[in-house]
């Protein structure tokens, strides 16, 4: 499918004339920095050039008209402006009019409705940010359509993030909406959620290239076991905060941690903040080791990164442990690491140009070999944040 096609498909469902607009709203992979950000940690995201491609018009009615060209094509999704709440048999439209939702709680009301169509090629379930991509789409389209000069591209990921916490119940952080909104070409993000502020830092491998691996398998009871996470982490913090002045795990150096950890009182949660404050001291090296052009040293901490939340957070599993093993075996590979939340999903890694190819074989063969699963193997691009494009 392409845009032309898509606009097509529009047409044919919504009739052709109007202000047809069209837009664009990446993906993500998180280079290092995991389950930092509902930590007041620092995460290391970048917008890939993979994402959700989006077309709007405005209607004179009060109709929301929502259809996916990645689900049963020709099926609408209808909704009154004056009825909106989450209804299961919505499906993935609860993403967009989660939006609806959330900025009529923010104030913003829209008068009349639209016509939407989406497509995109982000792999499903892959934990690339499928649904951060449509939510800060569904965001930018209605603040372009409707010209609501007041939101930033910072307050559509905050938008993006209230919905899905509260309308599609997952207490996710900041880190995939703001990535998804605030997106660069060939630069990543070093974002600071303590306090949101943050830099581009550029993405300059002329010798390497990022390689995604799609595992392929999403283990259930991904949002219950991400919540408990955060919990873990809140219990964690509460122990330390009876010695330490804190408000987030991200406060704490690894020594002030190691001097006081005994403060908590569970093993498991002790390791849950060791891998919440190692990963946010790892992220800040990282972007100082890039800074200096020691791929090697990023790599090494990439490594490290797994190994924590593996052994220590406990999110990863035998699939992903595999993938990562194969390429860290492979001469070549810089660093590779789980990416996102966990559970599944895909590794990134950091790969010279020269093993690429290596690697990619490697993976085919052995993934299969070893978990009945074909692996797919993506070298990405770094893009843009959400944007019209026409
Ligand atoms: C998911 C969440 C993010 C972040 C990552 C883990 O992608 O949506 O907010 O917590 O997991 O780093």
């Amino acid at each position: 499918m392409d845009l032309k096609q898509l606009r097509n498909k529009f047409t044919e469902a919504y009739g052709d004339g109007g202000d047809i607009r069209e837009y664009f709203s990446p993906g993500r992979v998180n280079l290092i920095g995991e389950h930092t950000d509902y930590n007041g940690g620092h995460v290391f995201p970048c917008a890939l050039t993979l994402g959700t491609y989006g077309i709007m018009r405005r209607r004179d009615d009060s109709t929301l008209n929502f259809s996916s060209a990645n689900v049963r094509l020709g099926q609408v999704v209808s909704v009154d402006l004056s009825d909106i709440s989450y209804k299961q048999e919505y499906n993935w439209a609860n993403y967009p009019l989660g939006i609806v939702w959330a900025m009529k709680e923010k104030g913003i009301t829209l008068e009349n409705g639209f016509d939407m169509m989406i497509w995109g090629n982000i792999p499903n379930g892959s934990g690339l940010s499928s649904s951060a991509s449509i939510e800060v789409l569904m965001a930018k389209m209605i603040q372009d359509q409707y010209n609501i000069k007041s939101l930033s591209m910072l307050d559509l990921a905050l938008i993006g993030q209230y919905s899905e916490n509260n309308f599609n119940g997952c207490n996710c952080g900041i880190m995939d909406q703001f990535a998804v909104a605030m997106g660069k070409e060939d630069n990543a993000m070093f974002l600071d959620t303590s306090n949101l502020s943050y830099q581009y830092a550029p993405i300059n491998l002329p010798d390497e290239k990022i390689v995604i691996v799609n595992s392929k398998v999403k283990h259930s009871l991904v949002d219950s076991a991400y919540n408990e996470r955060r919990e873990q982490c809140a219990t964690a913090l509460k122990e330390l905060q009876k010695e330490l002045d804190i408000k987030t795990l991200g406060d704490l150096d690894i020594e002030t941690f190691e001097a006081h950890k005994s403060l908590i009182s569970s093993d498991v949660v002790r390791k849950r903040a060791k891998h919440a404050v190692y990963e946010n001291q790892r992220t800040i090296e990282a972007v100082d080791a890039l800074k200096r052009n020691d791929v090697g040293r990023f790599g090494e901490l990439m490594n490290e990164s797994h190994i924590s939340l593996r052994d220590d957070y406990e999110v990863s599993c035998d699939e992903i442990d595999i993938l990562v093993e194969l390429a860290w075996e492979t001469e070549g590979v810089i660093g590779s690491r789980i990416t996102g939340g966990g559970f599944g999903g895909c590794t990134v890694s950091i790969v010279k140009n020269y093993a690429v190819d290596k690697l990619k074989e490697h993976i085919e063969e052995e993934y299969l070999v070893k978990t009945g699963l074909k692996a797919e193997v993506y070298i990405v691009d770094i893009g843009d944040g959400a944007k019209r494009i026409n």
